[in-house]
């Protein structure tokens, strides 16, 4: 049976253009999601637009227009990134939507039912930048622990009864230690919520811009737990016999940045609890990106919007380095300096290169047709360099299946160059145009075993350069509609090692050099 596989982005706030930082966390997303595929899972990658909420309502305000033709306006910002990063989610949901109001609502009734929702007063600090109560403990200098401003309010409110779910939070993550990763992350988690959880103001009744608390409608229901009932909207939830809740319900993992990470591994799963339903196997929570050493923010107007980088350094150039430069949960400096350097250094001197070279001469040597190895023994050489390359398991082994999951993408990459640069080496030890002197066989076989090579490092790097690997695939003779489906991980085998014959494509530059 095909294994199911949901994974999500955060959904983003239409108060902001996209930039770096949402392309960051849509892209680790859609490598995971374009992985899990090539490795034969029915998956459903679901991003979208957290739209509602004092924060939209003020924005809307400022650009002097009515909230929902605002929302409808930015929201489309969001979809068009999603065109821009080549990110392949199979749905976008907007919280503005029907079937996310029904959700939601539910959401809420079911909680209610369950006796978790009473009614109160609220009075308190609110920080409308972060969406977030605060205790007055919890203020450092006037401000938000964030820095963000604070406003007193003080309303009726409806509490969810968060202080009711300490004690099973806490045995929920004991249970299942991969619940929050990366490891660090979870231990911040585990001590917040031995430090005790208060009850949560979960509605507000001084803005309209949200969803009405069903029954009583002078409330509109607080924006988080509005915005994160979105991952069981998209699977139609309250219908729970609904196919896609019944196939993608609970999620695999939520990726989110690490300053949202108590909202999804703190509230949500509480909330999920309150409401009878199963949690989520894993929320991985990823660092931040400084720009220039400058922490990205709207008052510096420094946030690159992703489109820019893109236009200038390319588009797989540009998931590359975000995947590359630093480990997925560390926070990272982007400069476009390094940006540059890693491009020239990985794609166009290693990757680039090879593909070049082998190919060149394949053209050269062999009428462009993959040469035959048969009736050259394999030295040592050979055989360390092709052992290195192909993967013997039938199926996607478990170990690559587990390093993709705990989004250790940039190793993944770091291996996967190894082996180009391995490959590299081989040439220039191997020499084939000092073979084809001695014996063609022996250049042939050379020419054959760096072809199959590039062949099972352009399968590897398909979740993450899309583009670039199908065009490598394309000169290796594969059709458009198998690259179309994504060449499988299963075809890494021996198995499926390219055919002697196979017509080979001139070669077409790939990676550009990026001058400084
Ligand atoms: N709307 C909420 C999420 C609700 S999910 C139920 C939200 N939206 S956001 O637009 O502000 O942020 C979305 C994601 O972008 C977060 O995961 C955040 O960490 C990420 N990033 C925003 N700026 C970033 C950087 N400078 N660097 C890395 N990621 C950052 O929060």
């Amino acid at each position: 049976m095909t294994q199911n596989f949901y994974i999500t982005t955060p959904i983003y706030y239409v108060n902001d253009r996209p930039h770096i930082g949402h392309a960051y966390t849509s892209v680790a997303c859609d490598v995971l999601a374009r992985f899990m595929r090539l490795s034969g899972r029915n998956v459903k990658f679901l991003t979208g637009t957290d739209e509602h909420g004092q924060k939209v309502e003020k924005s809307a305000a400022q650009a002097g227009t009515a909230p929902k033709a605002f929302v409808d306006e930015v929201s489309q910002h969001f979809r068009d990134l999603t065109k821009t990063m080549n990110i392949s989610n199979d749905d976008f949901i907007r919280t503005t939507e029907p079937r996310h109001i029904k959700s939601a609502q539910g959401l809420w009734q079911r909680m209610q039912e369950n006796g978790f929702i009473i009614l109160g007063s609220y009075a308190g600090w609110y920080a409308v930048r972060d969406e977030a109560f605060y205790g007055e403990a919890e203020l450092v200098d006037g401000k938000a622990p964030t820095g963000a401003d604070v406003e007193w309010v003080e309303e009726p409110s409806y509490f969810f009864k968060l202080s009711a779910f300490g004690d099973k939070l806490l045995a929920f993550y004991e249970a299942h230690p991969d619940f929050i990763m990366p490891a660090s992350r979870r231990n911040e988690v585990i001590s917040f919520v031995k430090g005790g959880l208060k009850d949560l103001s979960i509605s507000r009744t001084t803005f309209k811009w949200g969803i009405p608390v069903p029954g009583d409608e002078k409330h509109i229901m607080y924006v988080w737990l509005d915005a994160l009932a979105n991952y069981l909207s998209a699977v139609g939830y309250p219908d729970t016999d609904a196919a896609g809740y019944k196939k993608f319900w609970p999620a695999n993992i939520h990726m989110v940045g690490k300053d949202i990470l108590r909202f999804h591994a703190v509230y949500w799963p509480a909330f999920l609890m309150a409401a009878d339903l199963p949690l989520p196997e894993r929320v991985f929570a990823h660092g931040w990106w400084t720009i220039e050493g400058e922490k990205v923010s709207k008052s510096l107007g420094n946030a690159i919007p992703a489109g820019e980088l893109v236009e200038k350094f390319g588009l797989d150039q540009t998931r590359y380095f975000l995947m590359r430069e630093v480990p997925f949960g560390n926070d990272g400096n982007f400069s476009r300096e390094r940006m540059g350097i890693v491009i020239n250094s990985e794609l166009a001197n290693n990757v680039g290169n090879l593909v070049q070279r082998t190919l060149s001469m394949i053209h050269k040597n062999c009428g462009g047709i993959v040469p035959d190895s048969q009736g050259v023994a394999k030295d040592e050489l050979d055989l360390a360099f092709l052992q290195k390359v192909q993967v013997t398991d039938k199926a996607t082994p478990e170990h690559i299946v587990t390093r993709y999951t705990d989004c250790k993408f940039n190793e993944i990459l770091a291996d996967i160059m190894a082996i180009a640069s391995e490959a590299n080496m081989y040439i220039d030890t191997k020499a084939p145009w000092k073979q084809k002197k001695i014996d063609e066989k022996l250049m042939q076989a050379t020419l054959y075993h760096l072809v199959e090579a590039i062949r099972c490092i352009a399968i590897m790097l398909q979740p993450f350069i899309p583009d670039s690997s199908s065009k490598i695939l394309t000169m290796l003779g594969y059709g458009e509609s198998q690259i179309k489906a994504g060449v499988s991980f299963n075809e890494l085998t021996p198995e499926f090692a390219i055919k002697p014959g196979t017509v080979i494509s001139e070669p077409q530059p790939l990676f550009p050099r990026i001058e400084s």
